[in-house]
């Protein structure tokens, strides 16, 4: 069992069922509103082009849909959220009651339940490290490409400098924990997250792995000094 393919994560998805009616605001407090910046960043990265079609997913609460649709909403005709948990669905579904171009339904990142080459776009943000299967979750999203489309990978990563890195971890395993684990209700929920975090593959790794499950052209952004990174890979067209 690694942190690629670890057959004890088929259930994490239950863990959100747990903390969805606190997710966004605690996402909010203990990132100190940057993931908002981080999901803005992800949508800058979207292919130029009109008319776009994307599918997000571990689409949890639909704050990566709704931020692509409020910053680059002109160039996007739909948006499809996908992911296992029904009360994190049930949250997207509330925000976005009103938004015709976006619509959410359950499904597995490493089964999409989606045909061959239909969206110009995917998106994962802080659910790839949640899958059982990487490699798998990788290739389909490579899959549901229209050739030529694109994939983002947004992910938390581990900060080269070691000040930073000190810092991060010190919040991590310390803080993070304890302060989700009260406003939650649920310490493991946050506990489990410094625990993938830090066994998971992040830079040139991920980047890896991302053309062993078929992308080209794969580049990386790091953000925040390291704390994040964006993966972008091609399908060839
Ligand atoms: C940390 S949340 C990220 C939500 C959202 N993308 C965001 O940026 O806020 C991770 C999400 O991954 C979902 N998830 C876990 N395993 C999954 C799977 N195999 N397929 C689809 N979604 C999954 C969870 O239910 C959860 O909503």
């Amino acid at each position: 069992m690694d942190a690629i393919k670890d057959t004890s994560k088929k259930e994490t998805y239950k863990m959100f069922d747990l903390i969805a009616s606190r997710y966004d605001v605690l996402n909010r407090i203990l990132s100190f509103g940057i993931d908002k910046w981080w999901r803005y960043r992800l949508g800058r990265q979207l292919p130029k082009v009109p008319h776009l079609t994307v599918l997000d997913i571990a689409t949890g609460t639909g704050d990566v849909g709704l931020s692509f649709l409020k910053h680059q909403g002109n160039s996007i005709d739909k948006i499809v959220g996908v992911d296992l948990s029904q009360e994190m669905l049930a949250k997207a579904q509330e925000k976005i009651a009103k938004i015709e171009k976006m619509v959410v339904k359950v499904g597995d990142a490493t089964e999409l339940p989606i045909d061959d080459n239909s969206f110009d776009a995917t998106a994962i943000a802080f659910g790839i490290r949640n899958v059982p299967d990487v490699a798998k979750a990788l290739s389909e999203m490579c899959r549901v490409l229209k050739p030529g489309g694109v994939s983002l990978v947004l992910e938390f990563s581990m900060p080269r400098f070691f000040l930073v890195r000190w810092v991060y971890l010190a919040y991590f395993r310390y803080i993070l924990p304890t302060v989700g684990g009260l406003i939650s209700g649920n310490k493991g929920a946050y506990s489990y997250l410094n625990k993938s975090v830090e066994a998971f593959p992040d830079g040139d790794a991920f980047a890896a792995l991302m053309r062993a499950a078929g992308f080209e052209s794969v580049r990386l952004t790091s953000l925040s000094f390291g704390i994040a990174t964006i993966y972008r890979g091609e399908k060839r067209a």
